[in-house]
């Protein structure tokens, strides 16, 4: 029997579990419109707010690049490089609500098939910001949006009550939550930001405020490299930098083990993953881990803006992969997801080498300096 690509999530069917995130090539309906075109299972919108949005006075985001057998990483443009991350300070959409609303019906209307997911963001320091979430929730809904991604992650924002500085307050993530499920006839997704001690905590809240799935993760705060030749950062404004966000390759593992956290403490809950996705290979890790759709941001700015090629590379992947393991039975994403969820345990749950194997971390291992004597009982090195 041909594998099957489409998984119902949050009680959504997709066509597959590959998504657009919400980041720039999600801001406009041409971009959408054109990700589903190319085979995009959905998309989540660039983030809608009410509040006015000026962006910084320069480029809103940047690659840092490495060099192979270099120590070297930098934004500069220079041939023979391997990509490390994207930098960002990018804020939400700077298009307005009723920008977005006749295109949210637009899409839905030439795309019915297709998910799409608002992502929205207000401020929580009083009841009149509160009610903006439930503002831009039913809005969104009434269009035909198929599910809501609560921005509780965005690391750029001053505000305190806004952003991620609400994904660091567990009593607010649960009462903005709270808010828009009071509104909500479609699927609310929590997207958390990674920058907490124990992001189980903010899931918890989440979830106790009634989400229907966690999104991890959102940019990891950073910021710009320093240019040894101009001293400047390399990318600023007037010589001033401010916190921005990692994405990309570099925040792959980070990102995974937050999700690893979270899947293992909330084993039956749904989550969608997030961070240095751009091929089957690095999706695969979600899905084992629990993750029941992905979604793709900086691997897919740099294809055509869309990512046309890396969403035919992920749906190619994953029916080789299928294909590859249907002696195991394995047909659709829920025949292995989760696989490897109870394999991240506590580091005294890893065993030891038995006494007679141990030799006091005389074993060279790469990173680690030779051992100034030879273990005892053992032969010294040639
Ligand atoms: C330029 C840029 C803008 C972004 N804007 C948003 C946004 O408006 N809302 C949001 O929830 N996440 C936003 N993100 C975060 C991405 O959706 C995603 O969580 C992050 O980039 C990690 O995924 P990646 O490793 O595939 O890039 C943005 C990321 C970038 C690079």
């Amino acid at each position: 029997m041909a594998p099957m690509l489409a998984v119902t999530f949050t009680g959504l069917r997709f066509e597959n579990p590959f998504l657009l995130s919400s980041a720039p090539p999600t801001e406009s309906d041409a971009n959408i419109m054109r990700a589903f075109d190319a085979g995009w299972g959905g998309v989540v919108t660039k983030t809608i707010g009410l509040h006015p949005v000026v962006n910084v006075d320069g480029p809103k985001t940047k690659f840092l690049r490495a060099t192979p057998d270099s120590p070297r990483i930098s934004m500069q443009k220079r041939p023979g490089t391997a990509l490390h991350s994207s930098w960002n300070w990018e804020l939400i959409s700077d298009k307005p609500l009723d920008w977005w609303v006749p295109r949210i019906t637009k899409i839905k209307k030439a795309y019915p098939q297709r998910i799409l997911v608002a992502s929205i963001m207000a401020g929580s320091g009083s009841d009149d910001e509160l009610r903006n979430w439930q503002k831009l929730a039913t809005a969104c809904q009434a269009e035909g949006a198929d599910a809501l991604e609560l921005n509780l992650s965005c690391p750029h924002m001053d505000r305190k009550d806004m952003g991620s500085n609400i994904g660091k307050d567990q009593g607010l993530i649960s009462i903005v939550t709270e808010v828009v499920k009071e509104v909500a006839k479609v699927p609310v997704w929590a997207k958390l930001t990674p920058s907490t001690t124990d992001i189980v905590e903010e899931a918890r809240a989440a979830f106790l405020g009634g989400a229907d799935a966690i999104t991890s993760s959102n940019t990891f705060p950073s910021i710009p490299l320093i240019d040894p030749e101009t001293l400047e950062f390399e990318m600023n404004v007037d010589g001033f930098v401010s916190s921005g966000g990692l994405g990309g390759p570099a925040i792959l593992p980070q990102s995974l083990a937050k999700m690893a956290q979270m899947t293992r403490a909330f084993p039956e809950k749904s989550f969608s993953g997030i961070g240095g996705i751009s091929d089957f290979a690095q999706a695969l890790n979600y899905f084992l881990l629990g993750c029941g759709t992905v979604q793709v941001c900086t691997a897919a700015m740099l294809d055509h803006a869309v990512g046309p090629n890396v969403i035919k590379r992920l749906v190619q992947g994953m029916g080789e992969f299928l294909e590859k393991n249907a002696g195991r039975g394995w047909r659709k994403l829920e025949d292995f997801r989760g696989l490897r969820r109870d394999r991240v345990v506590s580091h005294s749950q890893i065993r030891r080498p038995e006494d007679s194997d141990y030799h006091g971390g005389y074993e060279v291992y790469e990173g680690y300096a030779e051992p100034a004597e030879p273990a005892a009982g053992r032969p010294p090195r040639s």
